[in-house]
């Protein structure tokens, strides 16, 4: 049992057993709001139909994309803990240095945390702060990091953070070190990444504040959509899972069966695209709505941006970041920034 510590009659209580947790994405249940309702049936409608890749992550979303960290085919995840593993302690340096010791560590798409499990204890957090919009996912991982470290001030948030990060003030405010990790930074556009960085830069976070970002770099093309259309097809049905998660949401009737998962590597963009390509002629139905697909056309689910190094760290300085270095693999396929104001 837990008792409160007595200091000179100073009553502090002990950190709670069980994570706090803050559910700002329950608008979505039982019904989804009518922003998101509304959302999805603009992407749909439009003449190139697409859907946000924060919808790919219901609870069976998130098993889907952890069983894909596990594929031999999609390197990031293993490649980035191997950087991690190599280089935490020049990492936990670099905090140091930029006056950085016990940090508020805002995991950004925690989604299962074991990436933070694993950094948790180098960089010594004050308070852990683990961020998804899958939230019941979320909610079993944070109380495992919570078994893992009993004493660790852990305030999950369950939050859709594509559109602004606004963090709760339960969300301590000061030496704040942003974690995006697995290159989900690649999801926004170019120009809506420097944004989110620049958000991140902003003397509104604290005094000192840094980030931990995790970039897929440029490499060829067999590579890279090898990476997005696997031999198994836990891609393509994380890929179609998507519709089932739109179906739950709007109400729609999408047939799974009828759908085909389609990566491939956009060269000018530097991008990997994924899309559903109608097998047939179709239609789809929700309340209000009919949306007809003709066989080959495609509903436009994801971008992952790839950077070179010298292209991210210019976005990063150009965000107003000013101390910047980062760690690669020795094939530079992947690598992780820090940068601190
Ligand atoms: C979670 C956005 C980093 O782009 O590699 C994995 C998502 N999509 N396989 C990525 C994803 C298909 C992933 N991110």
């Amino acid at each position: 049992m837990k008792l409160p510590l007595n200091i000179s009659g100073l009553s502090l209580p002990l950190p709670p057993a069980s994570p706090q947790f803050i559910d700002l994405y329950n608008e979505l249940r039982p019904r989804p709001g009518a922003s998101t309702a509304q959302q999805l049936s603009t992407g749909l409608c439009a003449a190139s139909a697409s859907v946000a890749p924060k919808f790919f992550y219901n609870a069976l979303g998130s098993k889907l994309f952890e069983a894909i960290t596990g594929l031999t085919e999609y390197y990031p995840t293993r490649t980035e803990a191997g950087i991690f593993e190599m280089s935490h302690t020049q990492m936990a340096n670099a905090l140091v240095e930029a006056g950085i010791t016990n940090p508020c560590l805002i995991d950004l798409g925690a989604g299962n945390c074991a990436k933070a499990l694993a950094l948790i204890p180098h960089l010594q957090p004050r308070q852990y702060v683990p961020v998804d919009i899958s939230v019941d996912f979320l909610k079993d991982a944070a109380e495992q990091v919570q078994n893992s470290f009993p004493a660790l001030d852990i305030v999950g948030l369950g939050m859709d953070f594509s559109a602004g990060l606004v963090l709760p003030d339960a969300v301590q405010n000061h030496d704040r070190v942003f974690f995006y990790p697995g290159s989900s930074l690649g999801n926004f556009s170019p120009d809506e990444a420097l944004q989110f960085l620049q958000h991140m830069a902003d003397p509104k976070q604290g005094k000192a504040r840094g980030l931990l970002l995790g970039i897929d770099l440029v490499k060829d093309t067999a590579t890279l959509e090898a990476a997005y259309d696997d031999a198994l097809g836990v891609t393509a049905a994380f890929n179609k899972n998507l519709l089932l998660n739109v179906n739950d949401l709007l109400q729609s009737d999408f047939d799974v069966r009828q759908w085909r998962h389609v990566a491939l590597f956009n060269t000018a963009q530097s991008r990997i695209e994924m899309h559903l390509e109608a097998i047939c002629d179709l239609s789809v139905r929700w309340p209000g709505h009919e949306r007809r697909f003709r066989a080959g056309e495609c509903i436009h689910t994801e971008n992952s941006y790839k950077y070179t190094l010298e292209g991210m760290k210019a976005l990063l300085q150009q965000a107003g970041f000013r101390h910047i270095q980062h760690w690669a693999d020795p094939n530079h396929w992947f690598a992780v920034f820090w940068a601190a104001v």
